[in-house]
């Protein structure tokens, strides 16, 4: 029982364009109570001069914003000083509307703390063009450390805020930790912006000087996004450039320019959700963790593997903290996106005279996915890594294909033998690493199936 590959990737991308489109036509105002306020729209004309305006959003009435400019208004609009503070931040806006996903993020940041959410409204100085926006950046971080002394005046912890930049915002967020000289908690920068960005010096952009804890989601560093590393923990998801479900080829409209870009924000949003693990590795490379040659996270983190989310420090507990250490992880095309990486190892029982490719595929009850591996002549070992969004617990048959380099040279028609074995990353020892009982015989591109039976803990 050999079921074929089901999952097609492009039809995520036709559904994540549709979406895309109902997004931007979606950003009408929505009706409002009279106290509640909403972001400004600000059309290409008039959109130049900067008129910022600071949201507050409570747990106690997490859908009304309430328009806070001095210390008084903070206190009658329901900000409690003994909680955590959370400013978002919005980058350039190409048409002046309300960013799309603002309201998402703002209620999943709610539900996932008990925390007070300001979400900055700069958008009539962020659209026009990207260079006004970028002018602008100094007097909005200047505006915005101006809010932040009202906060420290009432009694907040200078500790206790958290910053999060969505591309540009990300480097006003920088300096604003910059003006704090580094002593804020927390900056979390989604796609920092690359265009005027990766040259800068270390005072005009997100560093990790800014804040206690400064980490960076990478996910267009080919196009919007800083291909750099900024904070203390860089994530390069897929590697950063391209996403899963992204259309790769030009058709048309605004969402195949945002869509890798604008990932770094919805995987923020589901990792706030909570539903399974963003977990990311310490790599050279993408290509080089794509390989297996990174499994653990034990250098430079010791004990644990930075998450996407709201864990303290990514769950990275070593003092002090490393700088721009570059990590690595796989997604799936849409929500919640995660996957779990395994390593997958195959033994030759006799070194060949030629590199041997073999194509492994993990089934679930509902999903399949592959890798290639590849052990090069006269080696006996080749690994890679597979990347599955179930368990490896819920994997239940795992197909092996030889993968014969060219189909008219008979002579390469052989069949290899050798043993397959797995482990679910991180992997800190060998005692999760599961074999296939007995050795495989593979012919030439013909698919072998084997159960796997690996019980949950
Ligand atoms: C502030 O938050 C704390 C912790 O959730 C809570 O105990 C306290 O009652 C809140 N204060 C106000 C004024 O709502
Ligand atoms: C697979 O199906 C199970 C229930 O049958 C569900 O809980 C799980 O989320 C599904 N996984 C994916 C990746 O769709
Ligand atoms: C899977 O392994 C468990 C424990 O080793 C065993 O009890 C069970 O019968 C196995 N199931 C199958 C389908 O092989």
């Amino acid at each position: 029982m050999c079921p074929g590959l089901w999952q097609r990737r492009f039809f995520w991308s036709w559904g994540l364009l549709l979406w895309f489109s109902v997004g931007i036509a979606g950003d009408t105002p929505p009706t409002q109570q009279p106290k509640c306020k909403g972001f400004q729209n600000a059309n290409l004309l008039r959109g130049t001069s900067l008129k910022v305006q600071f949201l507050l959003f409570t747990p106690s009435d997490p859908s009304c914003g309430k328009l806070v400019e001095e210390s008084s208004d903070l206190q009658n609009s329901g900000f409690n000083v003994t909680l955590g503070t959370k400013l978002i931040i919005h980058g350039f806006r190409v048409l002046g509307t309300k960013p799309s996903w603002v309201e998402k993020l703002i209620a999943a940041l709610l539900r996932a703390a008990d925390a007070n959410v300001i979400a900055v409204d700069w958008v009539y100085g962020s659209t026009a063009i990207y260079s006004s926006a970028v002018e602008n950046v100094v007097e909005l971080a200047l505006h915005i450390s101006r809010f932040l002394s009202e906060l420290l005046l009432l009694g907040v912890s200078k500790s206790s805020i958290h910053i999060i930049g969505v591309s540009l915002g990300a480097h006003v967020g920088g300096m604003v930790g910059h003006f704090y000289k580094g002593q804020l908690g927390w900056i979390t920068g989604l796609d920092p912006a690359g265009p005027e960005y990766t040259r800068a010096s270390l005072e005009d952009r997100l560093d990790p000087g800014d804040a206690l804890f400064v980490e960076a989601i990478h996910t267009d560093t080919d196009n919007w996004g800083i291909r750099i590393p900024v904070g203390h923990v860089d994530y390069f998801v897929n590697g950063g450039q391209d996403q899963p479900g992204c259309p790769t080829f030009f058709h048309g409209g605004y969402s195949y320019l945002i869509c890798d870009h604008m990932r770094a924000v919805y995987l923020y949003i589901s990792a706030l959700e909570n539903l399974c693990p963003l977990m990311a590795f310490p790599c050279a490379s993408y290509k080089a963790f794509l390989a297996g040659h990174c499994l653990d996270c034990f250098n430079p983190f010791l004990l644990s593997c930075p998450r996407i989310g709201l864990v303290e420090q990514g769950g990275v507990k070593i003092e002090p903290l490393p700088k721009e250490v570059r990590v690595y992880l796989q997604t799936t095309s849409r929500a919640p996106y995660c996957v779990h990486h395994s390593l997958v190892e195959f033994y030759l029982q006799e070194p060949r005279n030629k590199d041997t490719n073999i194509e492994v595929t993990f089934f679930s009850s509902n999903a399949t996915s592959s890798v290639k591996i590849t052990i090069p002549r006269r080696k006996l070992h080749g690994r890679g890594i597979l990347a599955h969004p179930n368990r490896q617990c819920e994997i239940h048959q795992v197909n092996l294909k030889y993968q014969a380099s060219h189909r008219i040279w008979r002579k390469d028609r052989t069949t290899i033998v050798g043993k397959f074995c797995t482990a679910p990353l991180p992997v800190n020892d060998n005692k999760k690493m599961v074999c296939l009982p007995e050795a495989v015989n593979l012919q030439a591109d013909v698919t072998v199936c084997r159960d796997l039976n690996i019980t949950c803990v």
